[in-house]
């Protein structure tokens, strides 16, 4: 199975893809050459995104995770046109996700990159199921998880500026991001007990058992292979890896495009 992001992020989909599929062998690829991607514009996003994906085609995957809300939002189409094989992106389950959450007309607050916000991808895909939609960009979340700053003061500090201003108001709050997931805590702290924060990454892993159960080609055992391969810095990757989410990587493997 392929995955892929622009850094760092789609790991969280990873590490539930890791532990609920174990005989998989699994790839990861993250562009950290060209991350962040949430302030490039769709025709950036999808160029990246066909490129990586034809990459990851040749590895003959069977089934291929845009683990990425920004790519998902933009390029999911662009990518589902060159792929032999079934393409699944992340907003779809975050969405499924948070509508079991949030009573019907409840309000479901979306958080994602600004790339992602101004798709409306979120909110196309939540229009007619009667849940009121805000959709807020919170386009510093991506550089503190970057940087591995997800636990220090300075991560709270910005999610209040974003944030605080929807505490008590939310009945679901959808981290339309895969690396929000990583700031989890300090964003649940933010919004308050009344929100429940819906992890898309969670959601996305748990899709992709059920596609590939569906189609009957899911990998019993427990021996799955994974691979890890990025288009700049591995040593860097490798060690905010294992320092954000305990994934022991290995060697990282570099692809230059
Ligand atoms: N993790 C990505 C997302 O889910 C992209 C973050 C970025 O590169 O800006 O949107």
């Amino acid at each position: 199975m392929g995955i892929f992001d622009s850094g760092l992020g789609g790991l969280t989909v990873f590490k539930e893809l890791r532990s609920m599929l174990p005989g998989e062998n699994l790839v990861y690829f993250g562009d950290t050459a060209r991350v962040p991607y949430g302030t490039k514009s769709p025709e950036a996003v999808i160029a990246f995104s066909k490129e990586i994906a034809a990459y990851l085609l040749e590895k003959r995957i069977k089934l291929l995770i845009v683990a990425c809300n920004t790519a998902s939002s933009l390029a999911l189409d662009a990518v589902r046109k060159i792929s032999p094989v079934p393409v699944m992106g992340v907003i779809l389950p975050g969405v499924e996700a948070a509508l079991r959450t949030a009573p019907p007309g409840g309000r479901v607050l979306v958080t994602g990159t600004s790339a992602t916000v101004n798709s409306r991808a979120y909110s196309r895909a939540l229009a007619g199921s009667g849940v009121k939609v805000t959709e807020r960009a919170c386009p510093l979340f991506v550089p503190l998880v970057e940087e591995g700053w997800c636990t220090k003061p300075v991560a709270e500090t910005v999610a209040r500026e974003y944030l605080a201003q929807y505490r008590g108001k939310a009945d679901a709050l959808i981290l339309g991001c895969t690396h929000y997931p990583l700031l989890k805590k300090v964003i649940a702290k933010v919004m308050g007990p009344r929100t429940k924060i819906v992890d898309s990454a969670l959601a996305a892993a748990q899709a992709a058992r059920t596609e590939l159960a569906d189609r009957g080609l899911l990998n019993p055992g427990r021996r799955g292979r994974s691979e890890f391969v990025v288009s700049d810095a591995p040593e860097r990757f490798s060690a905010l890896a294992l320092a954000l989410l305990g994934i022991k990587t290995g060697r990282v493997a570099v692809k230059r495009f």
